[in-house]
């Protein structure tokens, strides 16, 4: 089946938090303004329709009429052991799988279950805003290992500060965002197994938050931290369908604990997790048949950030981008213009009128750039960069 991802879907009035979430967008203060003309491209949600099989499979759960209490099926744990095994040729046992309704709470679980109040965790600024929240709200301390942001706009790990920071002995825990939100970088096996090797040798659990692991560009490869590496006691996994195949509102996170003490502290700081009925049908559906739609969406996605770049290398000289190895997210740099951040802020929320995400929000080595959140039809994208354009004219 062909899917046409150009077409707008209005979001309006379905609680999308994108689309109708003035009120929360307002409070949480990214940004001022906000109404029917806004353009939100800021949280990681896709505008594209799903696909097929998975509305299929939503409606016959529908269907049924009766929305009680469900249980994991083995349907749900080989639906995951197939899928990652034929994307990643990664073997996953099935007692290693376990459920959390949420990334970010399994992050927290993860915290909560394997640090203790003062250690300190390794994050990689910029870095997605909620790991510094599940360190700093349970009473932990961010050692922030800065992404090196290189001349051609990529991004290295500083290898020297990480383990000097691992060696910390107060310090118990990396976590890991591979690919990397926001810069879009996806490590190396050969760093992939550097990291693996320094934690280990000083006790360093990885957290890896993998989640954006199945959106990748045609010509990369991804790879999870636990196919690089012998041993992986040292490592839990975060992996999800919220992201790949736009079910973020049906909150289907699976974590991969392969050592069983671990696991069980997992499993007994977070409690008993039920499903709901829709989540089991939707991860059933989509990792047994989403490689068709995936493959059109990424080739969509693909073209649409050659779009953002030509646009913005055309239109904006002066903002460097770069296409990003993975995630659906692009990270501007608007150092160029010289303007502090409340100005940049000021000219795209306010006048402009679209909501991106700004990059301090990502840490200090975010000022000065913008992130924008790019799976929505083209049109609309289009839209939102003309408008901004316009505001910085001034400055071209
Ligand atoms: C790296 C990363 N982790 C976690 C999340 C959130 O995942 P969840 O909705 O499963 O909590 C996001 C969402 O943007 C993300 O980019």
């Amino acid at each position: 089946m062909i899917y046409d991802f150009d077409e707008i879907i209005s979001r309006r009035r379905t609680y999308s938090l994108k689309w109708d979430g003035e009120e929360l967008i307002k409070d949480i203060g990214y940004t001022e303004r906000y109404d029917y003309e806004t353009i939100p491209l800021f949280t990681a949600d896709m505008d594209l329709p799903v696909m097929q099989p998975l509305i299929d499979a939503l409606h016959q759960t529908v269907d049924h009429r009766i929305f009680g209490y469900s249980i994991f099926p083995n349907e749900y744990f080989e639906s995951i052991q197939h899928w990652f095994k034929k994307r990643h040729d990664w073997v996953i046992k099935r007692e290693e799988i376990v459920y959390s309704p949420g990334t970010v709470h399994a992050l927290n679980i993860a915290v909560q279950a394997f640090t203790k109040p003062g250690e300190g965790i390794i994050i990689q600024r910029p870095v997605y805003p909620p790991f510094t929240t599940a360190i700093e709200r349970n009473g932990r301390i961010v050692q922030n290992n800065a992404m090196k942001c290189e001349s051609d706009g990529s991004f290295s790990i500083d290898f020297v500060d990480f383990e000097e920071k691992a060696k910390d002995k107060n310090t118990t825990m990396f976590i890991l965002c591979n690919p990397h939100n926001p810069t879009g970088n996806i490590f190396t096996n050969k760093e992939l197994k550097r990291l693996s090797k320094i934690c280990e040798e000083h006790n360093v659990i990885i957290v890896a938050d993998e989640i954006h692991g199945d959106l990748i560009r045609k010509n990369k490869r991804f790879t999870p931290i636990c196919k690089v590496v012998e041993n992986t006691d040292h490592i839990v996994t975060c992996t999800a369908i919220n992201k790949t195949f736009n079910v973020a509102g049906l909150h289907c996170t699976n974590v991969i604990i392969s050592n069983p003490e671990r696991r069980k502290t997992f499993n007994d700081i977070m409690g008993m997790q039920l499903p709901s009925p829709f989540t089991i049908a939707a991860l059933i559906a989509v990792y047994n048949e989403g490689d068709e739609w995936l493959e059109q969406v990424t080739q969509y996605i693909d073209g649409t950030m050659e779009f953002v770049k030509s646009f913005l290398a055309e239109n904006m000289p002066t903002v460097k981008v770069r296409i990003p190895d993975g995630t659906y997210v692009m990270w501007m740099d608007f150092n160029g213009y010289g303007l502090s951040d409340q100005e940049i802020h000021h000219r795209i929320y306010n006048k402009a009128n679209v909501l991106l995400e700004d990059g301090w929000m990502f840490g200090k080595e975010g000022e000065g750039f913008q992130r924008i959140c790019v799976p929505s039809p083209r049109p609309l994208i289009k839209q939102a960069l003309e408008r901004i354009a316009v505001e910085f004219q001034d400055l071209e």
